[in-house]
């Protein structure tokens, strides 16, 4: 007799049945379970919870944090970038514009501020964007410290662009001066100012020529629509935009002492290299026999912060997130599964008592 070889699969049950042997999770037969109204009333309950609390859970992973850190700044070869658009109401032919900082380069380094003749007073669109920058501005640095946040995250940035172009054309001779554009300046202390008279570079440092008007012609009431430092980042406010100052005396000095916050933000998308700054205004009159003596003029000086402010959008580790989710997933389930046999338990002692 012949034997045919087949080889057969080899059942490979056995191994399968120890696997089941280690099954934990409790298994009912049909039977023995039972649904009931009081049941589905809880899984209903226990569901919306979930779904409630999951959803606030993702809201605020979505919702990233703000982190400020200080940190000594360390970017010695970055330049300062200073952007600039203020009106003065002197024609231009009679106002100078100039920076001295502590390296005591030549001005015309720096680069070159347009200049461009206008009036002071604003058209009535104009006024209204003014008005509205000016007022929101003021709010902002009232209530800076507790939208700080806000700011942040609504990613604000300055929502006032450029003054809007005249509509309507006075007839009448000009008589300010706007002054805008940006300079590229040194990492240092310094001072731009506006002064009366065009200035000329000595080598051994400059002057304003000014022979050809009187001091009582003098008016450096101004208002500044722009200036910041450094690239636009949003969150940021800038403290002297919308800022308006009325002189009544021709001979008056107007300082203003800025200091220089270097500020990297950091969001998930990028990272910005920017600054902020904060300002102390002081005008002071001239009067030469009280002793108050100086030059007339708008004198912006500024200083650098030592320390930089990092901004970073920080969010939650995606693994603890997840571990939160199952663990309000998991919880309340258990939970209302429990509330539910106790609830039944007392319905069920309560059918006996009656009968
Ligand atoms: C300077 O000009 C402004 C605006 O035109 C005016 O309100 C102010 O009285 C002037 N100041 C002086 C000292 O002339």
């Amino acid at each position: 007799m012949e034997f045919e070889k087949v080889s057969l699969p080899r059942y490979r049950g056995s191994k399968l049945n120890k696997v089941k042997k280690i099954d934990m999770f409790p298994k009912l037969e049909d039977p023995y379970k039972m649904t009931s109204s009081v049941g589905g009333t809880f899984s209903i309950i226990g569901f919306f919870i979930i779904a409630w609390l999951l959803f606030s859970e993702i809201s605020y992973y979505l919702n990233s944090k703000f982190v400020f850190t200080f940190e000594p700044d360390v970017e010695l070869q970055e330049k300062l970038k200073i952007n600039i658009d203020l009106t003065v109401a002197m024609p231009c032919g009679l106002v100078g514009t100039d920076v001295l900082d502590s390296t005591n380069q030549n001005t015309f380094k720096f680069g070159q501020l347009e200049e461009e003749d206008t009036w002071f007073e604003l058209s009535e669109n104009q006024q209204i964007h003014f008005e509205n920058k000016k007022h929101f501005n003021s709010y902002l640095r009232e209530e800076y410290h507790n939208i700080k946040d806000l700011l942040w995250k609504s990613s604000f940035s300055t929502h006032f662009g450029d003054l809007p172009s005249r509509d309507h054309i006075p007839d009448r001779p000009y008589d300010a001066c706007r002054i805008y554009g940006s300079l590229i300046l040194n990492k240092v202390a310094g001072n731009f100012h506006i002064t009366a008279g065009k200035s000329i570079s000595l080598p051994r440092g400059h002057i304003h020529i000014s022979a050809f008007i009187s001091d009582q012609e003098y008016n450096f009431t101004h208002r500044i629509n722009k200036f910041s430092f450094g690239d636009p980042s949003p969150g940021i406010v800038h403290p002297l935009e919308g800022d308006e100052l009325i002189l009544t005396s021709a001979m008056t000095v107007v300082n203003y002492f800025i200091e220089v916050v270097p500020t990297t933000v950091k969001t998930f998308l990028n990272t910005i290299s920017t600054y902020q700054y904060s300002v102390n205004e002081l005008t002071r009159p001239i009067n030469h026999d009280k002793g108050s003596h100086g030059i007339p003029g708008i004198y912006f000086k500024y200083d650098m912060s030592a320390l930089r402010v990092k901004v970073s959008q920080e969010r939650d580790h995606l693994g603890m997130f997840l571990a939160r989710l199952c663990s309000i997933a998991g919880g309340i389930y258990v939970c209302s599964g429990k509330m539910f046999t106790y609830e039944e338990l007392i319905f069920k002692t309560q059918q006996v008592q009656n009968s």
